[in-house]
């Protein structure tokens, strides 16, 4: 049994710590990428508060696609360019306020109203983005990015 659940009351930082310790646990010495990013996807549901969708998009030649996530079923295929995981999958962090104000957001999930979408880049690529949807306006900080930014690139070797 697997129980991996971050500190009552802890700080962000400590529970970005926490995830990420887990993220290396659970990960580590499985070279299953599905395995790997369902599991990933459960922990950053259960881990992050407010947030109606965790999960990967996957870049299968030339597009993203759905992965593993935590939340309600979602928009399978994105162009490169296209929403705010497209554009995270040009190889850049997206930390949205207010995807309502965002040129070509992709609306999934009509309760979604921010968003963080990291790329995982292998050997100079983008593999994957992680998409993290948030009911609330402006829910994602910096201290997110930087513990989605240590994740993707935790996983960068092992999806
Ligand atoms: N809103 C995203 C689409 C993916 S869902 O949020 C799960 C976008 O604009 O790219």
């Amino acid at each position: 049994m697997y129980d991996f659940t971050p500190a009552e009351g802890a700080s962000k930082p400590a529970v970005y710590a926490a995830l990420l310790e887990a993220a290396e646990a659970l990960t580590a010495g499985e070279p299953d990428s599905v395995a790997n990013m369902a599991n990933v996807a459960a922990l950053l549901g259960e881990f992050l508060p407010d947030c109606n969708w965790t999960g990967f998009y996957r870049m299968v030649e030339g597009e993203l696609v759905l992965g593993p996530f935590a939340g309600r079923p979602a928009c399978i295929r994105i162009p490169i360019g296209v929403g705010v995981c497209g554009a995270a999958a040009r190889g850049e962090t997206q930390l949205v306020e207010d995807v309502h104000a965002f040129p070509g957001h992709i609306a999934c999930d009509a309760r979604s109203r921010s968003e963080l979408v990291v790329p995982v880049i292998r050997d100079g690529a983008v593999v994957a983005v992680i998409d993290l949807d948030s009911p609330d306006f402006a829910h994602f900080d910096d201290e997110d990015r930087a513990g989605i930014e240590a994740l993707a690139t935790l996983l960068a070797d092992r999806i």
